[in-house]
């Protein structure tokens, strides 16, 4: 029995998990499952990856702290996991303190190996947010072609460049101009371990081929650049022990969450960390798109050999999703969240369809809606399920026969097959899985339409050939989803309830012995056909999700338009118009109930010095006279006095509002002082 950890790339905390990502968890998902069902003591890793600055500035805008939006996403993405049938044996979070003691242990390695050194760092700042920028969170104007809003590291034209280069150049957080400031940053050495990974990476298979070409030919060919590992504070992360004031990038401890989280599954479970990570007794296998190869295949594996941890055994690299041959795109609305998909469509029909276009090769993938209608409905409906719902109901009432009847070698051909299965499962092969599977089928369908048990059910006499038909055919089916149960875990949990069994008592080996003698349980309908209106449905959904969020970004207050719509805008004005208005500063150092009026109360208003204006106004129902002595107020000054039955009123307070409660005084900004006009 091999002991097995498996892992996939962390997702980030600030976004939820899209059907982009599904590539990458199916598959890993898929090979742990297949695994599991060989027998080997296999366990799949996760968690989220919670640093960095996004998180930070996303706490703010939304008033809450960053561990809130870690628990809340945490709990989201497990959920989208889960509705794709998609399990972990542990999910955390690389803000844990399981991961920041492995942090520790890693650095103190990377410090005594003398790895470490201390570099000047010049970058754009945000004066206003006070925060270093990345260069995503820089944009302006690309220097060669003049195009506005590009990122500060390339624009659209091709050109790349540095953010210092960018026309106008603005942060992204506030719109401020960035300044450059300079800090000092902690780098890691990585060139002093260039022979190892030059060995490490261009021998054994560690690496696929095109991964393992990929960095001979753009980073191993020179002198490996050093790794900027450290953020100055103001940065959400954890904080570097003996360099207070600055924090591990995310990228140091996001990698390192692989570990960390394992130590809270060995926490839970009781067994053995070292097993997992020290002692060479586990192969470790990592799943990840090919954007983050870099990563995994030079500064990890660098990380690990110095803090003495396992190397992995297989760095899986895996292509791009692509919706009909295109980017997803959040206009078009194929920017799918796996929550939004499985509202409308089963999560067995895209891990088949994925499964079918894994080749355990680093290529894209493309995702066309109307070829996984016709795959699904072809395969898993016509092909697989068929065979089941065109027997079962016929025995039924008299269960499975007494021995495994003469197929004519179908049943020992699907077992003949065991090995070339098992072999694609390992090599991430599931293209050929499927295939293989389907071939399988299309004899057993041949089968069953050659002995027509719907015929001979209708025959009295034919009873006990019926049974035998009817035998051979489940028991197929039966292979067939033991088989393709890692791609289709929940059909294979139907199936074995079916049969009477446990789908976790299952292994591949279950597929050699055929299942006779036994009851079956009531026929349910184990797949519908895929009805791609839930197609248009899903997109229509994602387009009106994109919408909102982006006007949500656009103008995150929302505030309502009721108030513009009581009181539409008046005529235009000109500027001298507005001048004739000399509205000012004020302080209400008088306030008084005028006993006799229902809405007046009596205001003195002092413009600084001695000059005071005497006002009625309409505020009695909003505001207590004595809450209002002191402040400062904006009043119309230069009002041609009013005679009125209480007295002579020289000018008016200014406020907003629709009148009686509804009456807001307008107070100006701190450092206006009595006497400043208006302008
Ligand atoms: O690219 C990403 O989405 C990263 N969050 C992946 C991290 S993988 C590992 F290093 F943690
Ligand atoms: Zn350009």
């Amino acid at each position: 029995m091999r002991k097995i950890l498996v892992t996939s790339a962390l997702p980030y905390v600030n976004g939820p998990i899209h059907i982009g990502h599904l590539v990458e968890y199916i598959q890993t998902d898929i090979w742990v499952r297949a695994q599991k069902l060989r027998g080997n003591h296999c366990i799949y890793i996760c968690a989220d990856d919670t640093h960095g600055t996004a998180t930070m500035i996303r706490a703010e805008a939304e008033g809450c702290t960053p561990e809130e939006i870690i628990a809340n996403t945490q709990k989201q993405h497990m959920a989208d996991f889960a509705a794709m049938e998609i399990v972990f044996d542990h999910y955390g979070n690389t803000n844990s303190p399981d991961n920041y003691a492995v942090c520790v242990e890693i650095w103190q390695a990377l410090r005594d190996a003398g790895l470490v050194r201390e570099k000047n760092v010049t970058q754009f700042y945000d004066p206003e947010k006070k925060i270093f920028l990345a260069d995503r969170f820089i944009r302006g104007t690309c220097p060669k072609c003049g195009r506005e809003n590009q990122p500060g590291d390339s624009c659209e034209c091709g050109t790349t460049y540095s953010p210092t280069d960018l026309i106008d150049p603005k942060s992204v957080y506030s719109g401020a101009t960035p300044e450059l400031r300079d800090s000092v940053h902690l780098f890691v050495e990585i060139e002093k371990l260039h022979d190892f990974l030059q060995e490490w990476t261009q021998t054994g298979d560690h690496l696929q081929s095109e991964i393992a070409n990929y960095l001979a030919g753009n980073f191993l060919c020179d002198a490996l650049r050093d790794w900027d590992i450290s953020r100055p504070a103001p940065y959400f992360g954890f904080e570097i022990p003996d360099a207070p004031g600055n924090y591990w990038y995310v990228w140091f401890d996001a990698p390192i969450g692989y570990i960390g989280t394992t130590r809270t599954y060995c926490a839970k479970t009781g067994e053995d960390f070292d097993s997992w990570w020290r002692d060479g007794s586990a192969e470790i296998h990592h799943f990840i798109g090919k954007d983050i190869a870099y990563f995994h295949t030079l500064f990890w594996p660098a990380m690990l050999k110095t803090a003495g941890f396992n190397l992995p055994k297989k760095v899986h690299v895996h292509g791009f999703l692509t919706v009909d041959g295109e980017k997803m795109s959040k206009s078009k609305g194929t920017f799918i969240r796996a929550a939004t998909y499985a509202k409308h469509l089963s999560a067995a029909y895209l891990r088949y369809y994925y499964a079918t276009k894994t080749t355990g090769r680093a290529e894209d993938l493309d995702l066309d809606f109307v070829d996984m209608a016709q795959r699904v409905n072809a395969d898993l409906v016509g092909n697989l399920v068929n065979l089941a719902s065109r027997t079962a109901k016929f025995v039924q009432p008299m269960g499975l026969s007494p021995q495994y009847p003469e197929d004519g070698g179908l049943f020992e051909n699907a077992v003949a097959q065991y090995d070339t299965i098992l072999a694609a499962y390992e090599a991430g092969d599931f293209a050929k899985v499927t295939r293989l599977v389907m071939l399988l089928g299309n004899g057993a369908n041949k089968f069953v339409e050659d002995a027509a048990p719907w015929v001979l059910r209708k025959d009295p006499e034919k009873q006990r050939q019926l049974q035998d038909v009817c035998t051979i055919a489940l028991n197929l089916y039966r292979q067939m989803v033991i088989y393709l149960a890692p791609i289709l875990p929940n059909l294979a949990k139907e199936t074995a309830e079916l049969f009477n069994e446990n789908a976790s008592d299952w292994t591949f080996e279950s597929i050699k012995t055929p299942l006779v003698g036994t009851s079956l349980n009531t026929f349910k309908h184990l797949m519908q056909r895929m009805d791609t209106k839930k197609v248009e449905d899903i997109i229509e959904e994602t387009q009106a999700e994109n919408a909102a969020s982006e006007t949500k970004n656009a103008d995150p207050w929302n505030d309502s338009d009721e108030a513009l719509k009581n009181e539409p805008l008046a005529d235009e004005c000109t500027i001298d118009d507005f001048a004739k208005v000399d509205l000012r500063v004020a302080r209400i150092v008088m306030a008084e109930r005028v006993p006799e009026a229902n809405k007046l109360l009596h205001l003195t208003l002092s413009l600084g010095g001695d000059k005071r204006l005497n006002v009625f106004a309409g505020i009695k129902a909003a505001y207590n006279p004595e809450d209002l002595v002191g402040r400062l107020v904006v009043c119309v000054a230069n009002l041609k006095p009013r005679q009125m039955k209480f007295g002579l009123s020289e000018g008016m307070v200014c406020a907003a509002g629709g009148g009686g409660k509804e009456v807001f005084l307008l107070a100006p900004d701190d450092g206006a002082v009595p006497g400043h006009r208006i302008h």
